[in-house]
Protein backbone atom coordinates (compact mmCIF):
# COMPACT_ATOMS: atom_id res chain seq x y z
CA UNK A 1 0.00 0.00 0.00
CA UNK A 2 1.29 3.49 -0.54
CA UNK A 3 0.23 5.84 1.97
CA UNK A 4 0.69 8.75 -0.39
CA UNK A 5 -2.23 9.77 -2.65
CA UNK A 6 -2.06 9.63 -5.89
CA UNK A 7 -1.66 12.99 -7.60
CA UNK A 8 -4.48 14.72 -9.92
CA UNK A 9 -2.42 14.78 -13.40
CA UNK A 10 -3.23 15.85 -16.90
CA UNK A 11 -6.73 14.54 -18.89
CA UNK A 12 -9.13 17.01 -18.15
CA UNK A 13 -12.92 15.36 -17.16
CA UNK A 14 -15.22 15.23 -19.51
CA UNK A 15 -18.81 15.02 -17.41
CA UNK A 16 -21.64 14.61 -19.60
CA UNK A 17 -24.39 15.56 -17.57
CA UNK A 18 -28.08 14.35 -18.02
CA UNK A 19 -31.35 13.74 -16.23
CA UNK A 20 -32.24 9.95 -14.60
CA UNK A 21 -35.33 9.74 -13.09
CA UNK A 22 -34.82 13.09 -11.12
CA UNK A 23 -31.56 11.64 -9.87
CA UNK A 24 -28.71 14.06 -11.88
CA UNK A 25 -26.03 11.24 -13.46
CA UNK A 26 -22.33 11.38 -14.86
CA UNK A 27 -20.96 9.80 -17.24
CA UNK A 28 -17.59 8.91 -17.70
CA UNK A 29 -17.79 9.16 -21.79
CA UNK A 30 -14.06 9.32 -22.45
CA UNK A 31 -11.75 6.33 -21.50
CA UNK A 32 -9.05 8.79 -20.29
CA UNK A 33 -10.29 11.52 -18.38
CA UNK A 34 -11.35 11.00 -14.91
CA UNK A 35 -14.42 11.92 -13.27
CA UNK A 36 -13.95 14.61 -10.19
CA UNK A 37 -15.73 13.36 -7.38
CA UNK A 38 -15.44 15.66 -4.28
CA UNK A 39 -16.69 13.89 -1.15
CA UNK A 40 -18.29 17.03 0.97
CA UNK A 41 -21.07 18.40 3.22
CA UNK A 42 -24.63 19.26 1.56
CA UNK A 43 -27.51 20.62 2.78
CA UNK A 44 -30.73 19.19 1.38
CA UNK A 45 -34.82 19.59 1.95
CA UNK A 46 -35.87 16.29 2.54
CA UNK A 47 -38.61 17.29 5.05
CA UNK A 48 -40.35 20.29 5.65
CA UNK A 49 -36.85 22.03 7.00
CA UNK A 50 -33.55 21.81 5.47
CA UNK A 51 -31.12 18.86 6.94
CA UNK A 52 -27.89 20.47 7.39
CA UNK A 53 -24.43 18.16 7.49
CA UNK A 54 -25.19 15.79 5.14
CA UNK A 55 -22.74 13.97 2.49
CA UNK A 56 -22.99 14.38 -0.94
CA UNK A 57 -20.66 14.69 -3.82
CA UNK A 58 -22.26 18.48 -4.19
CA UNK A 59 -23.65 20.90 -1.73
CA UNK A 60 -26.80 21.06 -3.09
CA UNK A 61 -28.00 17.22 -4.28
CA UNK A 62 -27.90 13.44 -3.74
CA UNK A 63 -24.74 11.42 -5.33
CA UNK A 64 -25.30 11.76 -8.90
CA UNK A 65 -25.36 8.30 -10.75
CA UNK A 66 -22.55 7.11 -11.94
CA UNK A 67 -22.95 5.54 -15.51
CA UNK A 68 -19.98 3.11 -17.11
CA UNK A 69 -19.85 1.32 -19.92
CA UNK A 70 -19.44 -2.53 -19.55
CA UNK A 71 -15.80 -3.03 -20.96
CA UNK A 72 -14.72 0.74 -20.71
CA UNK A 73 -12.32 1.91 -18.62
CA UNK A 74 -13.38 3.79 -15.55
CA UNK A 75 -11.42 6.43 -13.28
CA UNK A 76 -12.51 8.74 -10.85
CA UNK A 77 -10.31 10.70 -8.71
CA UNK A 78 -11.82 11.23 -5.11
CA UNK A 79 -11.06 14.25 -3.08
CA UNK A 80 -11.71 14.17 0.42
CA UNK A 81 -13.20 17.61 1.95
CA UNK A 82 -14.49 16.02 5.07
CA UNK A 83 -12.54 16.43 8.39
CA UNK A 84 -12.69 12.32 8.96
CA UNK A 85 -10.96 10.44 6.87
CA UNK A 86 -12.87 8.42 3.76
CA UNK A 87 -12.23 5.76 0.81
CA UNK A 88 -14.43 4.80 -1.82
CA UNK A 89 -15.87 1.87 -2.74
CA UNK A 90 -17.72 0.21 -5.83
CA UNK A 91 -20.38 -2.03 -4.35
CA UNK A 92 -20.59 -5.45 -6.22
CA UNK A 93 -17.84 -4.69 -9.09
CA UNK A 94 -15.83 -7.36 -9.90
CA UNK A 95 -12.50 -5.65 -9.90
CA UNK A 96 -8.58 -5.80 -8.77
CA UNK A 97 -8.50 -5.55 -5.33
CA UNK A 98 -6.47 -2.55 -5.17
CA UNK A 99 -9.02 -0.57 -6.66
CA UNK A 100 -11.49 -1.76 -3.72
CA UNK A 101 -11.85 1.28 -1.32
CA UNK A 102 -11.57 -0.60 1.86
CA UNK A 103 -8.87 0.79 4.57
CA UNK A 104 -6.21 -0.95 5.88
CA UNK A 105 -6.73 -4.03 3.62
CA UNK A 106 -6.64 -2.44 0.31
CA UNK A 107 -5.82 1.13 0.57
CA UNK A 108 -5.09 3.96 2.89
CA UNK A 109 -7.99 5.90 4.55
CA UNK A 110 -8.04 9.01 2.72
CA UNK A 111 -7.27 11.88 4.34
CA UNK A 112 -8.99 15.79 4.46
CA UNK A 113 -7.65 17.34 1.06
CA UNK A 114 -6.45 14.23 -0.24
CA UNK A 115 -7.07 12.42 -3.76
CA UNK A 116 -6.94 8.93 -4.68
CA UNK A 117 -7.18 7.83 -8.21
CA UNK A 118 -9.84 4.87 -8.66
CA UNK A 119 -9.59 2.97 -11.93
CA UNK A 120 -11.13 -0.03 -13.19
CA UNK A 121 -13.03 -1.72 -15.97
CA UNK A 122 -16.07 -3.63 -15.61
CA UNK A 123 -16.45 -6.98 -17.46
CA UNK A 124 -19.88 -7.14 -16.00
CA UNK A 125 -23.19 -5.07 -16.66
CA UNK A 126 -25.94 -4.03 -14.01
CA UNK A 127 -26.62 -2.20 -11.49
CA UNK A 128 -24.22 -1.47 -8.83
CA UNK A 129 -23.88 1.33 -6.23
CA UNK A 130 -20.90 3.18 -3.81
CA UNK A 131 -20.82 4.59 -0.93
CA UNK A 132 -17.57 5.04 1.50
CA UNK A 133 -16.09 1.67 3.65
CA UNK A 134 -14.36 4.17 6.25
CA UNK A 135 -16.49 6.30 8.77
CA UNK A 136 -19.36 4.24 6.92
CA UNK A 137 -21.80 4.92 9.65
CA UNK A 138 -21.22 8.83 9.84
CA UNK A 139 -20.84 9.02 6.31
CA UNK A 140 -23.47 6.86 5.12
CA UNK A 141 -26.26 7.78 7.12
CA UNK A 142 -25.79 11.22 6.27
CA UNK A 143 -26.18 11.03 2.58
CA UNK A 144 -23.47 9.23 0.86
CA UNK A 145 -24.86 6.06 -1.27
CA UNK A 146 -25.11 6.37 -4.84
CA UNK A 147 -26.21 4.31 -7.82
CA UNK A 148 -23.81 3.35 -10.69
CA UNK A 149 -24.59 1.71 -13.65
CA UNK A 150 -22.77 -0.07 -15.91
CA UNK A 151 -24.29 0.37 -18.91
CA UNK A 152 -24.43 -2.72 -21.60
CA UNK A 153 -22.16 -3.27 -24.59
CA UNK A 154 -25.59 -3.19 -26.69
CA UNK A 155 -28.19 -0.58 -25.61
CA UNK A 156 -31.03 -3.82 -24.50
CA UNK A 157 -34.11 -1.39 -25.87
CA UNK A 158 -36.06 -0.15 -22.96
CA UNK A 159 -38.68 2.93 -24.03
CA UNK A 160 -37.09 4.73 -20.58
CA UNK A 161 -35.62 4.30 -17.29
CA UNK A 162 -35.89 5.77 -13.48
CA UNK A 163 -33.34 4.66 -10.76
CA UNK A 164 -34.60 4.84 -7.35
CA UNK A 165 -31.91 4.75 -4.67
CA UNK A 166 -33.78 3.65 -1.70
CA UNK A 167 -32.88 4.78 1.68
CA UNK A 168 -34.24 6.51 4.70
CA UNK A 169 -32.76 9.39 7.31
CA UNK A 170 -32.64 9.74 10.67
CA UNK A 171 -34.31 13.07 11.19
CA UNK A 172 -36.14 14.66 13.51
CA UNK A 173 -39.25 17.51 12.91
CA UNK A 174 -36.76 20.17 13.01
CA UNK A 175 -35.24 18.35 9.65
CA UNK A 176 -31.97 17.81 12.29
CA UNK A 177 -29.62 14.18 11.98
CA UNK A 178 -31.11 12.57 15.04
CA UNK A 179 -28.46 10.08 16.87
CA UNK A 180 -27.56 7.66 14.44
CA UNK A 181 -28.15 4.49 15.74
CA UNK A 182 -28.60 3.26 19.65
CA UNK A 183 -26.38 0.66 20.76
CA UNK A 184 -29.27 -1.23 22.09
CA UNK A 185 -30.50 -1.45 18.70
CA UNK A 186 -26.44 -2.15 17.13
CA UNK A 187 -26.95 -5.37 18.61
CA UNK A 188 -30.10 -6.73 17.62
CA UNK A 189 -31.67 -5.46 13.93
CA UNK A 190 -30.37 -2.22 13.99
CA UNK A 191 -31.51 1.44 13.90
CA UNK A 192 -34.14 2.10 11.48
CA UNK A 193 -34.38 5.91 10.08
CA UNK A 194 -37.47 8.30 10.53
CA UNK A 195 -38.12 9.67 7.11
CA UNK A 196 -38.14 7.24 4.06
CA UNK A 197 -37.24 8.02 0.50
CA UNK A 198 -36.47 7.03 -2.76
CA UNK A 199 -33.70 9.65 -4.25
CA UNK A 200 -33.70 11.71 -1.20
CA UNK A 201 -37.31 12.55 -1.95
CA UNK A 202 -40.07 11.26 -0.20
CA UNK A 203 -42.82 9.17 -2.84
CA UNK A 204 -41.56 11.04 -6.28
CA UNK A 205 -43.48 10.94 -9.23
CA UNK A 206 -41.13 9.81 -12.50
CA UNK A 207 -43.99 10.01 -15.75
CA UNK A 208 -43.58 7.82 -18.66
CA UNK A 209 -45.17 6.66 -21.63
CA UNK A 210 -48.68 4.92 -21.35
CA UNK A 211 -48.17 1.88 -22.62
CA UNK A 212 -44.13 1.86 -22.90
CA UNK A 213 -41.42 -0.25 -21.03
CA UNK A 214 -39.64 0.75 -18.25
CA UNK A 215 -36.60 -0.33 -16.96
CA UNK A 216 -36.79 0.08 -13.20
CA UNK A 217 -33.00 0.13 -11.31
CA UNK A 218 -33.97 -0.21 -7.44
CA UNK A 219 -31.18 -0.05 -5.11
CA UNK A 220 -31.28 -0.35 -0.96
CA UNK A 221 -28.52 1.72 0.50
CA UNK A 222 -29.78 1.85 3.32
CA UNK A 223 -27.51 1.48 6.38
CA UNK A 224 -30.47 -0.96 8.22
CA UNK A 225 -33.70 -1.63 6.22
CA UNK A 226 -34.37 -4.88 4.99
CA UNK A 227 -37.39 -3.67 1.97
CA UNK A 228 -40.49 -5.35 1.01
CA UNK A 229 -41.29 -4.24 -1.79
CA UNK A 230 -44.17 -4.80 -4.00
CA UNK A 231 -45.13 -2.89 -7.81
CA UNK A 232 -48.70 -1.87 -7.77
CA UNK A 233 -50.74 -1.25 -10.99
CA UNK A 234 -48.71 -2.97 -13.56
CA UNK A 235 -47.03 -6.00 -14.48
CA UNK A 236 -43.93 -6.74 -15.34
CA UNK A 237 -40.97 -8.79 -14.90
CA UNK A 238 -37.96 -9.08 -12.88
CA UNK A 239 -34.97 -9.16 -14.93
CA UNK A 240 -31.75 -9.01 -13.22
CA UNK A 241 -30.69 -9.11 -9.30
CA UNK A 242 -27.39 -7.85 -7.99
CA UNK A 243 -26.33 -6.42 -11.33
CA UNK A 244 -27.23 -9.67 -12.78
CA UNK A 245 -29.20 -11.31 -15.38
CA UNK A 246 -31.49 -13.48 -13.12
CA UNK A 247 -30.57 -17.09 -13.80
CA UNK A 248 -33.73 -18.63 -12.26
CA UNK A 249 -36.87 -16.49 -12.08
CA UNK A 250 -37.64 -14.23 -9.15
CA UNK A 251 -41.79 -14.24 -8.95
CA UNK A 252 -43.71 -10.68 -9.75
CA UNK A 253 -44.57 -9.53 -5.83
CA UNK A 254 -47.61 -9.77 -4.24
CA UNK A 255 -49.39 -8.08 -1.02
CA UNK A 256 -48.65 -12.02 0.78
CA UNK A 257 -44.99 -12.52 -0.75
CA UNK A 258 -43.03 -9.10 -1.56
CA UNK A 259 -39.63 -8.55 -2.91
CA UNK A 260 -36.98 -8.68 -0.37
CA UNK A 261 -34.42 -6.30 -0.96
CA UNK A 262 -31.76 -5.98 1.99
CA UNK A 263 -29.06 -3.34 2.44
CA UNK A 264 -26.79 -3.44 -0.68
CA UNK A 265 -28.85 -5.70 -3.13
CA UNK A 266 -30.46 -4.00 -6.27
CA UNK A 267 -33.31 -5.41 -8.53
CA UNK A 268 -33.57 -4.41 -12.31
CA UNK A 269 -37.21 -4.69 -13.20
CA UNK A 270 -38.92 -4.48 -16.06
CA UNK A 271 -42.62 -2.39 -16.16
CA UNK A 272 -45.13 -2.15 -18.52
CA UNK A 273 -47.05 1.34 -18.04
CA UNK A 274 -50.23 0.84 -17.95
CA UNK A 275 -52.03 1.84 -21.68
CA UNK A 276 -54.15 4.26 -20.26
CA UNK A 277 -53.26 8.11 -19.41
CA UNK A 278 -52.66 9.21 -15.84
CA UNK A 279 -52.28 5.84 -14.47
CA UNK A 280 -50.52 5.39 -11.39
CA UNK A 281 -47.68 2.63 -10.68
CA UNK A 282 -46.84 2.57 -7.29
CA UNK A 283 -43.42 1.01 -5.41
CA UNK A 284 -44.39 0.47 -1.80
CA UNK A 285 -42.58 -0.96 1.68
CA UNK A 286 -45.04 -3.16 3.51
CA UNK A 287 -44.02 -4.11 6.71
CA UNK A 288 -46.88 -5.13 9.78
CA UNK A 289 -49.45 -4.67 7.81
CA UNK A 290 -48.56 -0.93 6.75
CA UNK A 291 -48.39 -0.04 3.41
CA UNK A 292 -45.37 3.22 2.49
CA UNK A 293 -45.03 4.23 -0.99
CA UNK A 294 -41.96 5.03 -1.99
CA UNK A 295 -42.06 6.42 -5.26
CA UNK A 296 -44.53 6.46 -8.50
CA UNK A 297 -44.49 6.03 -12.12
CA UNK A 298 -47.34 7.61 -13.33
CA UNK A 299 -48.16 7.34 -17.36
CA UNK A 300 -48.87 9.72 -19.87
CA UNK A 301 -50.03 10.33 -23.55
CA UNK A 302 -51.42 7.99 -26.10
CA UNK A 303 -50.16 4.25 -25.55
CA UNK A 304 -47.08 2.77 -27.28
CA UNK A 305 -49.14 -0.78 -27.23
CA UNK A 306 -45.98 -3.03 -25.71
CA UNK A 307 -46.78 -6.05 -24.95
CA UNK A 308 -45.27 -8.17 -21.55
CA UNK A 309 -43.32 -9.89 -24.15
CA UNK A 310 -41.59 -7.08 -25.11
CA UNK A 311 -39.69 -6.67 -22.68
CA UNK A 312 -36.05 -6.81 -23.50
CA UNK A 313 -34.05 -10.23 -21.86
CA UNK A 314 -30.75 -9.09 -20.71
CA UNK A 315 -27.23 -11.03 -22.00
CA UNK A 316 -25.61 -12.83 -19.21
CA UNK A 317 -21.96 -11.75 -17.66
CA UNK A 318 -19.34 -13.90 -18.14
CA UNK A 319 -19.17 -15.29 -14.57
CA UNK A 320 -17.59 -18.66 -14.08
CA UNK A 321 -19.92 -21.37 -12.69
CA UNK A 322 -19.55 -23.57 -10.07
CA UNK A 323 -17.68 -27.12 -10.08
CA UNK A 324 -20.06 -28.62 -7.43
CA UNK A 325 -18.48 -31.75 -7.89
CA UNK A 326 -15.40 -30.50 -6.26
CA UNK A 327 -16.37 -27.84 -4.01
CA UNK A 328 -14.59 -27.56 -0.25
CA UNK A 329 -16.86 -26.71 2.33
CA UNK A 330 -15.80 -23.46 4.49
CA UNK A 331 -18.38 -22.83 7.41
CA UNK A 332 -18.74 -19.07 8.25
CA UNK A 333 -20.92 -18.31 11.30
CA UNK A 334 -22.68 -15.06 12.25
CA UNK A 335 -23.28 -14.39 15.73
CA UNK A 336 -22.20 -13.13 19.22
CA UNK A 337 -19.06 -11.48 20.02
CA UNK A 338 -17.11 -13.05 22.75
CA UNK A 339 -15.62 -9.24 23.41
CA UNK A 340 -18.65 -8.25 24.53
CA UNK A 341 -18.61 -4.04 25.74
CA UNK A 342 -15.05 -3.71 24.20
CA UNK A 343 -14.64 -0.97 21.39
CA UNK A 344 -14.37 -2.70 18.03
CA UNK A 345 -13.13 -0.52 15.79
CA UNK A 346 -14.63 -1.34 12.34
CA UNK A 347 -12.72 -0.05 9.47
CA UNK A 348 -12.25 3.66 10.56
CA UNK A 349 -13.96 5.26 13.49
CA UNK A 350 -15.54 3.21 16.43
CA UNK A 351 -19.40 2.87 17.53
CA UNK A 352 -17.80 1.44 21.03
CA UNK A 353 -19.22 -1.80 21.16
CA UNK A 354 -18.34 -5.40 19.88
CA UNK A 355 -21.54 -7.37 19.67
CA UNK A 356 -20.99 -9.35 16.44
CA UNK A 357 -18.47 -11.71 15.08
CA UNK A 358 -17.99 -14.16 12.28
CA UNK A 359 -16.97 -17.17 13.45
CA UNK A 360 -16.07 -15.92 16.84
CA UNK A 361 -13.68 -13.49 15.67
CA UNK A 362 -15.15 -10.02 15.88
CA UNK A 363 -13.43 -7.55 13.14
CA UNK A 364 -9.83 -7.24 13.92
CA UNK A 365 -9.56 -3.73 13.85
CA UNK A 366 -7.08 -1.58 11.64
CA UNK A 367 -4.34 -3.36 12.42
CA UNK A 368 -5.62 -6.16 9.88
CA UNK A 369 -2.18 -7.13 8.97
CA UNK A 370 -0.73 -10.16 10.90
CA UNK A 371 -4.21 -11.05 12.27
CA UNK A 372 -5.38 -13.10 8.78
CA UNK A 373 -8.17 -14.22 7.23
CA UNK A 374 -11.49 -16.41 8.11
CA UNK A 375 -10.59 -18.49 4.66
CA UNK A 376 -7.80 -18.86 2.01
CA UNK A 377 -9.31 -19.97 -0.93
CA UNK A 378 -7.13 -21.30 -4.16
CA UNK A 379 -7.36 -19.07 -7.29
CA UNK A 380 -9.72 -20.93 -9.79
CA UNK A 381 -11.08 -22.97 -7.63
CA UNK A 382 -14.77 -23.76 -6.96
CA UNK A 383 -16.29 -23.29 -2.96
CA UNK A 384 -19.05 -24.27 -0.94
CA UNK A 385 -19.42 -21.12 1.99
CA UNK A 386 -21.72 -22.56 4.61
CA UNK A 387 -23.82 -19.41 6.22
CA UNK A 388 -24.89 -19.98 9.36
CA UNK A 389 -26.85 -17.11 10.96
CA UNK A 390 -27.28 -18.44 14.92
CA UNK A 391 -28.88 -15.08 16.10
CA UNK A 392 -32.25 -14.43 15.47
CA UNK A 393 -31.61 -11.12 13.82
CA UNK A 394 -31.25 -10.78 10.09
CA UNK A 395 -28.29 -10.32 7.89
CA UNK A 396 -27.60 -8.86 4.61
CA UNK A 397 -24.32 -10.81 3.74
CA UNK A 398 -22.08 -9.32 1.53
CA UNK A 399 -18.76 -10.54 -0.34
CA UNK A 400 -16.15 -8.17 -2.31
CA UNK A 401 -14.96 -8.90 -5.49
CA UNK A 402 -16.75 -12.04 -5.77
CA UNK A 403 -20.18 -13.06 -6.97
CA UNK A 404 -21.80 -16.51 -5.53
CA UNK A 405 -24.93 -17.89 -5.79
CA UNK A 406 -27.25 -19.50 -2.93
CA UNK A 407 -26.95 -23.35 -3.64
CA UNK A 408 -29.49 -24.39 -0.89
CA UNK A 409 -30.99 -22.87 2.44
CA UNK A 410 -32.72 -24.82 5.53
CA UNK A 411 -35.78 -23.22 5.99
CA UNK A 412 -36.74 -22.30 2.01
CA UNK A 413 -36.71 -22.61 -1.44
CA UNK A 414 -34.22 -19.57 -2.46
CA UNK A 415 -33.58 -18.97 -7.07
CA UNK A 416 -29.88 -19.82 -7.70
CA UNK A 417 -29.26 -15.97 -9.12
CA UNK A 418 -25.87 -14.47 -9.13
CA UNK A 419 -25.19 -12.24 -6.39
CA UNK A 420 -22.91 -9.97 -4.34
CA UNK A 421 -25.20 -9.66 -0.84
CA UNK A 422 -27.28 -12.64 0.31
CA UNK A 423 -30.16 -12.35 3.40
CA UNK A 424 -29.88 -14.20 5.80
CA UNK A 425 -32.99 -15.10 8.17
CA UNK A 426 -32.95 -15.69 11.27
CA UNK A 427 -31.33 -19.02 12.50
CA UNK A 428 -31.12 -19.82 8.52
CA UNK A 429 -28.39 -21.82 7.29
CA UNK A 430 -27.41 -21.16 3.43
CA UNK A 431 -24.73 -23.09 1.26
CA UNK A 432 -23.54 -20.25 -1.82
CA UNK A 433 -20.84 -21.63 -4.50
CA UNK A 434 -18.55 -19.33 -5.51
CA UNK A 435 -15.54 -19.55 -7.77
CA UNK A 436 -12.70 -17.88 -6.44
CA UNK A 437 -11.49 -16.05 -9.34
CA UNK A 438 -10.41 -12.83 -8.03
CA UNK A 439 -7.16 -12.36 -5.94
CA UNK A 440 -6.60 -10.25 -3.33
CA UNK A 441 -8.35 -9.58 0.44
CA UNK A 442 -11.63 -9.38 -0.27
CA UNK A 443 -14.17 -7.90 2.49
CA UNK A 444 -16.58 -9.94 3.82
CA UNK A 445 -19.32 -8.87 6.21
CA UNK A 446 -22.99 -8.11 6.88
CA UNK A 447 -24.44 -4.83 5.19
CA UNK A 448 -26.26 -3.52 8.38
CA UNK A 449 -24.12 -0.95 9.12
CA UNK A 450 -24.20 -1.33 12.88
CA UNK A 451 -23.56 -4.71 12.80
CA UNK A 452 -20.59 -4.47 10.42
CA UNK A 453 -19.21 -1.60 12.53
CA UNK A 454 -19.64 -3.90 15.81
CA UNK A 455 -17.99 -6.68 14.69
CA UNK A 456 -20.02 -8.63 11.76
CA UNK A 457 -16.84 -8.42 9.47
CA UNK A 458 -13.71 -10.37 7.71
CA UNK A 459 -11.78 -11.07 5.10
CA UNK A 460 -11.36 -13.70 2.68
CA UNK A 461 -7.81 -13.92 1.16
CA UNK A 462 -7.64 -15.88 -2.63
CA UNK A 463 -4.06 -16.21 -3.64
CU1 LIG B 1 -21.33 -2.24 0.10
CU2 LIG B 1 -18.13 -3.75 2.04
O1 LIG B 1 -19.71 -2.95 1.06
CU1 LIG C 1 -18.99 -4.22 -1.49
CU1 LIG D 1 -26.16 -8.08 10.38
Amino acid sequence: MDRRAFLVTGGSATIGAALTGGLSSLSSSQAASALQLRIQTARYRISEQITDDMVSLSPHAPPPVLRLKQGVPFRAEVTNTLKDATAMHWHGIRLPNKMDGVPYLTQWPIAQNETWLYSFTSADAGTYWYHPHCMTMNQMARGLTGVLIVEEREDPGFDSETVLNLRDFRIGKDGQFLKLYSARKAARGGTLGTVMTANWTQSPVYVHGSGSIVRLRLAATDTTRIYRLTIDGAEGRIIAADGHPIREPLAWPTEDAPLVLGPGQRLDVGVLMPSEDGKKVVISHRAGGRVRPLATLQSKGASLRRSLGDIPSLPKNDVPDVDLSRSEVIDLVFGWSPDGLKPNNGICGTLGYTFWSINRRPWPGDAVEGTGPLAELKLGRSYILRLRNESPNTHPIHLHGLVFRPLRSNNRVIPSNWTDTVVLHRNEVMDVGVVADNPGDWAFHCHVIEHQKTGLAGFIRVT
